[in-house]
């Protein structure tokens, strides 16, 4: 190693010396530069230990011009190099001193990459460089005062790297007039920042240092770049007051972001007026970030004198005090308000109604009192309201019902009073409703919950609620989790709440619910907490929990629950604090009494006094870490407490491998039309194999789908992910980006039923009929899997052959499935999503011409889907395979369709029928008995898609039916074929 190092600096150190005579000797051929540039690079290439995605394969080919090598880019004369871009090339090594050597070198990129070690001060003599990009790398050590001398420079970007030490003066300060991008952000840069007077930098727009540990105050001499655009310091130990006479002039400022630090306001940190005046010339300021310094004083009636193009203002966790000044409500563009965790009183300003784009609104965790402004429910297009945590009372109001885009209502920690109004059920979008630890009374009205759209979480804990929990309950297909505790619920617990199949934590405790505990709750499938503790619940604990494979936490404290609790399946973990005062209860648990043969049932009064007199007492139940944390970072997203936006909060979230779309590029080779296996409704498919040899398919969505598609992209992909049959197609994972919507699936070797339904080439032979049953069997199951069983119910919308895959053993998968519901928002009469978004999907059609059912084609794509539509689908994929007959391409006589064709056969016309597909899908050797067994099985298989594609939706069968039927035609053929079997060997 040491021996190649010193070889490597040794050939480096030769072609310094070359470069160095070129330049001494002034006038070399071009094409003497060019050998020179091209062995600067062969010996950079001595740098790099590792290329997996052989991005340097051109630069091994000896007979290529080095002009033509990946990533570089010659002058027009093709004697010099002058550009040298690699980026994201997943590159490995270190960056070679040897790169001096192209000395007409303006762009050099290398972000992206894995490149480690220092950045070699040689790099300083490449005097015509323009842009220089490192972003992205693993490099440290400090940045080089070398640097200083590049004096064209217009661009550096060293993000993103584990870069030390104080950032060079010469950076700045070069004499170069050029600087227009500086970005150092995401460092461990330390010092103050090195902008001294003398140094105008008049050509800078940009100047992004956030996430080091920068100290001192924002340098005055940045007051000369009168052109600055984005300035972001945000997270670095920056102090003083905040800077106002810097942005006195600076118009085209956009950006503005310094949270995170420890800025304090002017005259002894009581007054932020001198800088919002300084401010107030920047006519182009989009968005302004305070958050989190220790800015004091009252928020000062000059804010409504910021510039009116302010779209989003954040000046959480500051000393702020006092009330919020209805001026704010001038800044009529903003969408983002955030003035969560100071110590702000007085009432909410009914003016903030007037700011009509106001879309996030944060206000959290102060002393605001006085009621709710019925006026809030007047903002068109408020999607988040967070009001928690202050001293609110009154009603909720009755406006909120026209928040039609409300998806996050978080109104917990105040004194709220009033019933819930049943007209929050009207907020279509709502996924999180939090009204805990309020002072609402009366029930819980059966339209609220009932709401369908919740999908994160419901809780009404701590409050005054009674009377039963509602049986609409039920409804709830998509929550998380459910938290009714410390109410004064009574009745029994419904055992339709087994239908909430999302649901991951419920907790009912500290109520007054009497009554057996359903078996239902331990059915759901991902029920991981479950407390019920400190109610009057009997009888025993159902099997059903124990047997669950998800609970990891129980509580059933304080009821009186009786028999006997083994320590086997989800209670192996428990110990008996789960099971306190219930002493009808015994068994094995850890600290729990043995079973006696003879119960004492005197004993039930005990626990039936202890409920009453014990409060709940939340510690005590101890959620698992990884779901306490996953709640965690929801709430703390919401809260304030730590702003999360909803885009970083879904990374956090999400739970798949990692794929990143560079992975994806490499597997298709750049999405190659070579590795396109087919194409559909809704994108590309892409053939690939990742670096560990899977063979993948990969589906990305074009951009017209993509674009319908909100944010809930990855949870609805999750919720896919759940739904898991052996025949369903598996979703390995996703890829989502803002421009790029992929699903990674396994790629299946025998290709679709297509392909098989219609070989190209003559020579192939078709399925035979045992085949093709089994496979329309498989189907079957599956898509009654979807509709049926499956977490959420999912309506396939396109089933066709192409969309059924092969597996090596002739196993069908079906694919596609839920993509129409990410698109369509569901088989709901509510689109979870924006009504905007789902009606920019235009031209989707559900289904596919020849399949689709007729209720659906003629409303087009208004129309739900339905899993009537599904199931005519299967009705038309049945009479194809029968008929060998494609039903989108044949005009059938009189006939319009397929399956009217069939029809118009059937009963006493079907033998042409069936004769031409015995003899498609049997063998002519077949003994008779067979081939009559084959006969009877296809005019059922006519039967059955003659009854699955009758016009009324509703005398359709189920697929449940159909997999039933379909499952016992395959038995009675197998049955059949291995009579045959015993036939012939009873004969040999
Ligand atoms: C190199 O690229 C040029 C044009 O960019 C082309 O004309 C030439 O044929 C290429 N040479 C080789 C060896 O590929
Ligand atoms: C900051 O840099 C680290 C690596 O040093 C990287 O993992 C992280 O993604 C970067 N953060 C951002 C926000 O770019």
């Amino acid at each position: 190693m040491g021996c190649f190092k010193s070889f490597s600096l040794y050939i480096s150190f030769l072609f310094l010396l070359i470069a160095f005579r070129v330049v001494v000797s002034g006038d070399r051929t071009s094409d003497g530069r060019i050998m020179s540039d091209r062995a600067s690079l062969v010996s950079f290439m001595s740098g790099i230990v590792s290329d997996p995605g052989n991005a340097l394969q051109s630069w091994n080919s000896s007979n290529l011009h080095v002009c033509n090598w990946t990533g570089v880019l010659c002058n027009g004369a093709r004697s010099a190099i002058v550009q040298l871009d690699l980026s994201e090339r997943s590159l490995g090594g270190t960056i070679s001193p040897a790169l001096a050597g192209l000395s007409k070198l303006t762009i050099l990129d290398l972000s992206k990459n894995f490149f480690e070690g220092r950045i070699p001060a040689e790099i300083g003599s490449l005097v015509e460089l323009q842009q220089l990009s490192l972003a992205s790398n693993l490099l440290e050590g400090t940045i080089l005062s070398e640097l200083g001398s590049l004096r064209k420079l217009v661009y550096v970007d060293l993000r993103s790297n584990k870069l030390s030490g104080g950032i060079p003066e010469g950076i700045f300060c070069n004499g170069s007039s050029f600087l227009d991008y500086v970005d150092l952000s995401n460092n461990t840069l330390t010092g103050e920042i090195p902008l001294r007077g003398e140094c105008e930098l008049g050509a800078l727009r940009y100047l992004l240092l956030w996430s080091n540990g920068l100290v001192g105050q924002v340098p005055r001499a940045l007051v000369n770049s009168t052109g600055l655009m984005w300035l972001d310091l945000e997270s670095n130990m920056l102090s003083g007051e905040l800077p106002s006479e810097i942005f006195r002039k600076m118009p085209h400022l956009q950006f503005l972001y310094l949270s995170y630090n420890n800025f304090v306001s002017h005259d002894g940190n009581t007054n932020l007026g001198p800088f919002f005046s300084a401010l107030a010339n920047s006519s182009n300021l989009q968005e302004l970030e305070l958050a989190a310094n220790k800015l004091g004083g009252e928020i000062p009636a000059n804010i409504g004198n910021l510039p009116r193009t302010l779209g989003q203002f954040h000046l959480a966790e500051n000393l702020f005090y006092g009330s919020i000044p209805p001026q704010i409500s001038n800044l009529i563009n903003l969408t983002l308000l955030n003035l969560s965790s100071n110590f702000l009183n007085g009432t909410i300003p009914t003016e903030l109604c007037q700011m009509e784009r106001l879309e996030r609104v944060y206000l959290s965790n102060n002393s605001l009192s006085g009621e709710i402004p019925s006026a809030l429910g007047g903002l068109p297009h408020l999607g988040l309201l967070d009001l928690s945590r202050n001293k609110l009372s009154g009603l909720i109001p009755d406006s909120f019902a026209n928040l039609s885009q409300l998806r996050r209502l978080l109104l917990h920690e105040n004194q709220l009073s009033g019933v819930i109004p049943p007209s929050l059920a009207k907020c279509v979008n709502l996924e999180i409703l939090d009204l805990s630890h309020n002072r609402l009374s009366g029930t819980i009205p059966d339209e609220v919950a009932g709401m369908r759209s919740l999908k994160i979480y419901l809780n009404l804990s701590s409050n005054y609620l009674d009377g039963a929990l509602p049986l609409e309950l039920s409804k709830m297909d998509m929550v998380l989790a459910i938290d009714l505790s410390a109410n004064n619920l009574s009745g029994t617990i419904p055992s339709q709440l087994g239908s909430c199949i999302a649901l991951e934590y419920l907790n009912i405790s500290g109520n007054r619910l009497d009554g057996p505990l359903p078996v239902s709750i331990g059915q759901l499938p991902y029920l991981r907490a479950l407390d019920v503790s400190s109610n009057r619940l009997v009888g025993e604990i159902p099997q059903s929990l124990q047997a669950s494979p998800t609970l990891k936490q129980l509580n059933f404290s304080f009821n009186i629950f009786s028999g006997n609790v083994s320590d086997e399946g989800a209670f192996a973990a428990l110990t008996v604090d789960s099971f306190q005062g219930n002493s009808g209860l015994c068994g094995s648990i850890k600290g729990m009494q043995a079973c006696k043969k003879k119960r004492h049932y005197h004993l039930i009064i005990v626990p039936i006094l202890l409920s009453l007199v014990v409060t709940p007492i939340f510690c005590v139940f101890g959620y698992p870490l990884t779901l306490r944390s996953k709640i965690r970072k929801k709430l703390a997203s919401f809260s304030g407490i730590n702003m999360v936006d909803e885009e970083k909060q879904e990374t956090i979230e999400h739970q798949y491998p990692k794929i990143s779309y560079r992975q994806l590029m490499e597997a298709t080779g750049g999405f190659n039309p070579s590795s396109l296996i087919g194409s559909g409704q809704f994108g590309h498919v892409y053939k690939g194999v990742l670096q560990d040899n899977t063979r993948i398919a990969v589906k990305v969505l074009d951009s017209k789908t993509a674009g319908a598609i909100s944010g809930s992209f990855k949870r609805e992909c999750q919720i896919l992910k759940r739904t898991r049959h052996r025949n369903l197609m598996r979703i390995i994972t996703i890829c989502s980006r803002p421009d790029f919507k992929a699903l990674v699936l396994p790629l299946m070797s025998n290709g679709s039923l297509e392909r098989h339904l219609y070989p190209s080439h003559k020579l192939n032979q078709g399925l035979d009929l045992v085949q093709l049953v089994g496979i329309c069997s498989d189907v079957a199951e599956g898509v009654a899997y979807l509709h049926h069983y499956s977490p959420v119910r999912v309506v396939h919308c396109d089933l066709k052959p192409s969309n059924i895959l092969l597996d090596d053993d002739m196993t069908a998968l079906v694919t596609d499935f839920g993509i129409s519901r990410l698109v369509k928002g569901g088989d709901e009469g509510v689109p979870p999503y924006d009504t905007t978004s789902f009606c920019s999907t235009d031209g989707l059609l559900c289904g596919s011409v020849g399949y689709i059912a007729p209720e659906n084609a003629e409303y087009g794509m208004g129309k739900r889907a339905s899993t009537e539509g599904d199931v005519f689908s299967f009705g038309v994929l049945l009479l194809e395979i029968v008929t060998g007959v494609r039903p989108t391409e044949v005009l059938f006589n009189e006939c319009s369709s397929l399956h009217e064709w069939v029809k118009s056969h059937y009963p006493h016309n079907l033998d042409p029928i069936v004769q031409q597909a015995l003899g498609r899908c049997s063998s002519p050797s077949m003994p008779e008995y067979l081939r009559k067994a084959c006969c009877e099985v296809i005019v059922e298989l006519i039967e059955l898609g003659l009854m699955c594609t009758q016009y009324s939706p509703s005398t359709r069968p189920s697929m449940m039916d159909v997999a039933h039927e379909m499952s016992s035609l395959k038995q009675y053929l197998s049955d059949t074929s291995s009579q045959e079997m015993e036939a012939t060997s009873s004969k040999g």
